[in-house]
């Protein structure tokens, strides 16, 4: 019996792909077998790409740039699977008269940045009749967060309604659309921000490779039944 979770021939574009979940998936993709293009804003460095080795690539593309992102289906036009992992989440007060661009920006990166990329590849996919793509929401998403503002918490109910969206729609023409609700992980994003590990089950913040994984369950065929999911990788944290 094959092996479904190895991703041999498989060809992965990541979002946010320097950043600690982005990275870390690249590097399982990689390590199942698949070819990676990491996508960021920034371009990846070209010591990181010698080290990944010869089945990685990069581009540079901000998410929230619809020109930019059409060029990037246009380089990467037979993407077998796309992760969606570039988002923000900035720290200030809701309270403030400027607060109101901050929301804009997180809902421009975090949900029309999302939508952006899925509009371009998946279609392609539905015509070949195969693709995965996974968005990468959030417990903000599921739980209102624990530390994040409401312009996170209301961007990643978007990020897992618009994983609905897409299954609905994938479904019927062999792509699946499958989201995965991280909670707090340690990365770059809540560096230096206090944590409450009492407040999850598990004690502690999760490892960014602990969700790269299974993001790469989600791009491989061992998840072909799967469509629509968010699936929780939190440490324990129950709600309903
Ligand atoms: N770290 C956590 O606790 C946590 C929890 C739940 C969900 N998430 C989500 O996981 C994803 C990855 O987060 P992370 O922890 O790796 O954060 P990170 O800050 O380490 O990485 C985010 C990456 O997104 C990129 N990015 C931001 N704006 C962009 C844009 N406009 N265009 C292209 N790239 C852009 C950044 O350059 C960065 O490399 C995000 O969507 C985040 O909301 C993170």
């Amino acid at each position: 019996m094959s092996n479904l979770f190895r991703l041999d021939g498989q060809s992965v574009l990541v979002t946010g792909a320097l950043g600690g979940i982005g990275l870390a998936t690249a590097r399982a993709l990689l390590e199942q077998g698949a070819s990676v293009v990491l996508c960021d804003q920034a371009p990846v460095s070209d010591v990181l790409l010698a080290e990944l080795g010869p089945n990685a690539r990069s581009a540079v593309c901000d998410v929230t740039d619809r020109r930019a992102v059409e060029q990037l289906f246009r380089d990467f036009p037979n993407t077998d699977g796309l992760v969606l992992s570039a988002g923000i989440l900035p720290f200030d007060d809701w309270m403030d008269e400027q607060w109101d661009a901050s929301f804009d920006r997180v809902m421009a990166v975090n949900v029309r940045g999302s939508i952006n990329l899925a509009r371009v590849f998946f279609p392609a996919m539905c015509e070949r009749r195969s693709g995965k793509i996974v968005f990468v929401g959030s417990v903000a998403g599921r739980m209102g967060g624990m530390q994040a503002g409401p312009h996170y918490a209301a961007s990643k109910g978007a990020v897992h309604a618009l994983v609905r969206w897409f299954a609905q729609r994938a479904a019927p023409n062999g792509v699946n659309v499958n989201g995965i609700a991280p909670g707090s992980i340690a990365t770059e994003m809540l560096a230096g921000k206090p944590f409450d590990t009492s407040r999850v089950p598990m004690g502690r913040m999760g490892m960014a490779d602990e969700v790269a994984w299974p993001i790469a369950f989600l791009c491989s065929s061992a998840s072909n039944y799967m469509n629509g999911a968010v699936m929780d990788v939190n440490g324990g944290l129950i709600f309903s």
